[in-house]
């Protein structure tokens, strides 16, 4: 089993094998610096894939597009996203231009947010290869950027080359945006909600050919997905945020077979289930809180059912309770019985 290595403390030391590591990441909007991510870290390594999952609002597009160096311009970013001995924070937009694209691609849930509709596919994936390639001849990136789309499976790869986004359906669309994410070979791809926008066999389509490419390139993938069955097919590990932290961080398997934050179990409550006979689902009351009006203490107190007076105080850390799997609650473990 894949074992965690990202640890939650400053004084980790940094594994070789790791692509990307955040620390203490904070992202703040406007004047008053609300954060929206609030002290993350993560890593991921080489061939692994992330998933990070949580209730809309809770920050999972945000830590994204940080490490992207995509944020508005009101956003303020903090902390270090180091990827392969590069720190990206604090880079100007033109080396983050270089980087982008190159070394780090993101994939979107609507494939025409990365692509141009007065643009044939074949010539952003050209464009998108040029931006870091000066050198090579208009003819060798035409081959590239259709041998890019056969790679992605993409039907009848030559004549969709001179084809407008809009003549391609929703699969073949996302299957051009992965392959324009992928035409420089990135070593991490952020995916967020890569198949919420298609349908069920597609995005198992979408799914396999992902793995597929995985398994090819050795890339590092960030998947955000509010779809927990997607993160469970997918990921090696798993965090769970909420309003701008992570509240739980495990491999796949433990957090799927053991949750331990009041957050994730309410979450996995929420999935329906074949294998019991549950009429009714059970789900989280409330809210996620507004960014402008964050409880203290454990930000997810005044929806759990276990808090008391000390989780409006205490701010909980992430804790290892083995080195496959961390929580931040002050009641970990919870008794089986209250689960
Ligand atoms: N451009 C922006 N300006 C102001 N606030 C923003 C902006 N983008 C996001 N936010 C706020 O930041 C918080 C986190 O938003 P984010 O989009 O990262 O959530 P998410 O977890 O990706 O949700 P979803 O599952 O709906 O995609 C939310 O409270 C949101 O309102
Ligand atoms: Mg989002």
């Amino acid at each position: 089993m894949n074992t965690i290595a990202p640890p939650h403390s400053e004084t980790a030391v940094i594994d070789l094998s790791e692509v990307i590591a955040i620390k203490n990441l904070r992202t703040t909007i406007g004047r008053a610096n609300v954060p929206i991510v609030d002290g993350i870290n993560l890593s991921i390594k080489r061939g692994k894939t992330l998933g990070i999952v949580g209730e809309s609002g809770c920050g999972k597009s945000m830590l994204s597009l940080s490490v992207m160096g995509l944020v508005p311009p009101i956003c303020r970013i903090e902390g270090s996203i180091n990827l392969t001995g590069q720190d990206l924070v604090g880079l100007s937009d033109g080396q983050m231009r270089r980087i982008r694209g190159k070394r780090i691609a993101m994939i979107f849930q609507e494939p025409m947010t990365s692509l141009n509709p007065v643009l044939t596919v074949g010539f952003q994936i050209v464009e998108a290869m040029r931006a870091h390639d000066s050198y090579s001849t208009a003819k060798s990136l035409r081959e590239r950027a259709i041998r890019a789309l056969e790679q992605v499976r993409m039907p009848a790869a030559e004549r969709r080359f001179d084809e407008y986004p809009h003549q391609l359906s929703g699969g073949m669309r996302q299957r051009a945006a992965i392959a324009m994410a992928l035409c420089c070979k990135p070593e991490v791809l952020i995916a967020d909600e890569p198949t919420t926008a298609l349908d069920v066999t597609v995005q198992a389509e979408i799914l396999d050919l992902l793995r597929d490419l995985q398994a090819e390139t050795q890339m590092a993938i960030i998947l955000i997905s509010h779809d927990l069955g997607v993160v469970a097919q997918m990921a090696d590990e798993v965090a769970v945020m909420y309003a701008g932290r992570i509240v739980e961080h495990a491999s796949c398997t433990s957090l799927f077979e053991d949750p331990q934050h009041p957050y994730t179990i309410g979450l996995l409550g929420s999935i329906p289930r074949m294998d019991i006979e549950e009429k009714e689902l059970l789900s989280i009351d409330g809210n996620v809180p507004l960014l402008t009006s964050m409880p203290n203490g454990c930000r997810f107190h005044p929806r759990c059912v276990f808090s008391d007076i000390k989780c409006a105080r205490e701010r909980p850390v992430l804790q290892g309770i083995n080195e496959n799997h961390f929580v931040a609650c002050i009641h970990s473990p919870i008794e089986e019985t209250s689960k």
